[in-house]
């Protein structure tokens, strides 16, 4: 009797297997077991802004690993220290306060606990087509049907209302909300932009009603739509900011940016492993490389002619773009399409049954960009 299972027996899979093993991967390539390059639109479900293995985020995750690697949240380190200050100055809100954990969802549950808590309140509202995570809070907060299917109760006082409508949000938001969540732009959604006056009325009604809102920059922060976070496109400050995703350049890390009136007591939140040094390390590594870059980047340029690329394409129906997230929607079925381009040396992602995504690293070059929309045009003609 053999003693391991075979790899694909134990594997749950929780993405849709696309049939590659990564062997090596740099800048915006990855390379398949084989030796076969593609060109990486998806950078990791967003994860990698600014490209595979960077160098300095490498040095800087192994010049912590052969110092501290682990650290309790009793005790403080210089790396977590300096995210937590670099993040709360970041966000523009003066005084606000960090809790680190490890992943978007966490960030998300301390920002519901921490709206409940403060507020004394339970209504959460959120928007339909909102996406916030996979544990019972942000699930409860997200809309997705599929999401939530087989598992029973979810989070009470929680309901959701149409995206970006005035008369909805008017109805919802009351002297009972605990907190409005929303996505400035919708990424699992399919790139649904939130209009200006949707976001200052949220943000005005939220004031007037003492409800907290909450900001889910986990896809949209650290310049994946042109300014550092989405909700900045909008001269408004949150009270609550959800980060992960590229924040650790690679490595798990979730942060929630609180406004400093929000007292959540000691003891009622924490996580052992939130805030670990080489996280940290990798975090602020990061944050480095990106702030340096930045200026060069040209995003909302390359992501207007990436938009205007597919536009051109006989499938693709409708294009939305902001800075460089982008969806198209197509007139066949995108999980086919998408294995068409992946054979053709492109992966990206889906946002619907019939919508394409895309999330290229931000430092993709134009002759990179143009190469990926090459395979595109071929396939999508
Ligand atoms: C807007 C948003 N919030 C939260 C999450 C959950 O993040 P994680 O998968 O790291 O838990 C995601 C993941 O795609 C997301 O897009």
């Amino acid at each position: 009797m053999p003693i391991m299972p075979m790899l694909n027996e134990c594997v749950f899979d929780v993405a849709g297997d696309r049939e590659l093993t990564f062997e090596k991967v740099s800048g915006s390539y990855v390379w398949d077991d084989a030796g076969r390059r593609y060109l990486d639109f998806m950078a990791g479900h967003g994860v990698m802004n600014m490209g595979h293995s960077r160098p300095e985020i490498s040095q800087a995750v192994n010049r912590q690993l052969s110092e501290i690697v682990h650290c309790s949240a009793a005790f403080s380190h210089k790396q977590r220290q300096r995210l937590m200050t670099r993040l709360s100055a970041l966000t523009g809100m003066v005084g606000s306060r960090v809790f680190l954990s490890n992943s978007g969802t966490e960030s998300v549950e301390a920002a519901l606990k921490f709206a409940r808590i403060h507020t004394g309140r339970s209504k959460i509202v959120g928007c339909i087509r909102g996406f916030h995570g996979r544990t019972y809070g942000a699930l409860s907060a997200g809309f997705n049907p599929r999401h939530r299917k087989g598992c029973g109760s979810l989070l009470p006082d929680c309901e959701h209302i149409a995206f970006s409508n005035l008369e909805a949000l008017r109805a919802a938001i009351d002297e009972n909300t605990a907190a409005f969540i929303l996505e400035i732009v919708q990424g699992e959604g399919g790139v649904r932009v939130a209009t200006d006056l949707f976001v200052q009325e949220a943000r005005r009604l939220c004031h007037e009603t003492g409800a907290l809102l909450i900001v889910d920059e986990v896809q949209t922060g650290f310049a994946r739509c042109g300014p550092l976070f989405a909700y900045q496109r909008h001269q408004i400050l949150p009270d609550i900011v959800c980060m992960a995703k590229s924040l650790g350049g690679g490595l798990p890390i979730g942060a929630t940016v609180f406004d400093r009136a929000i007292q959540p007591v000691k003891g009622m939140h924490g996580s052992t492993f939130g805030g670990n040094p080489l996280s940290c390390a990798a975090a602020n590594a990061f944050l480095d490389v990106l702030l340096n870059d930045y200026a060069e980047l040209q995003i909302e340029e390359k992501g207007a002619h990436l938009a205007d690329s597919l536009r051109s394409c006989s499938q693709v129906t409708e294009v939305r773009q902001i800075g460089l997230m982008l969806a198209a929607d197509i007139t066949c079925s995108a999980r086919l399409m998408l294995a068409y381009i992946q054979k053709d040396g492109l992966l990206a992602l889906s946002a619907g049954p019939q919508t394409l995504r895309f999330l290229p690293p931000l430092n993709t070059s134009w002759s990179e960009l143009n190469e990926g929309i090459a395979i595109l045009k071929r396939t999508l003609n």
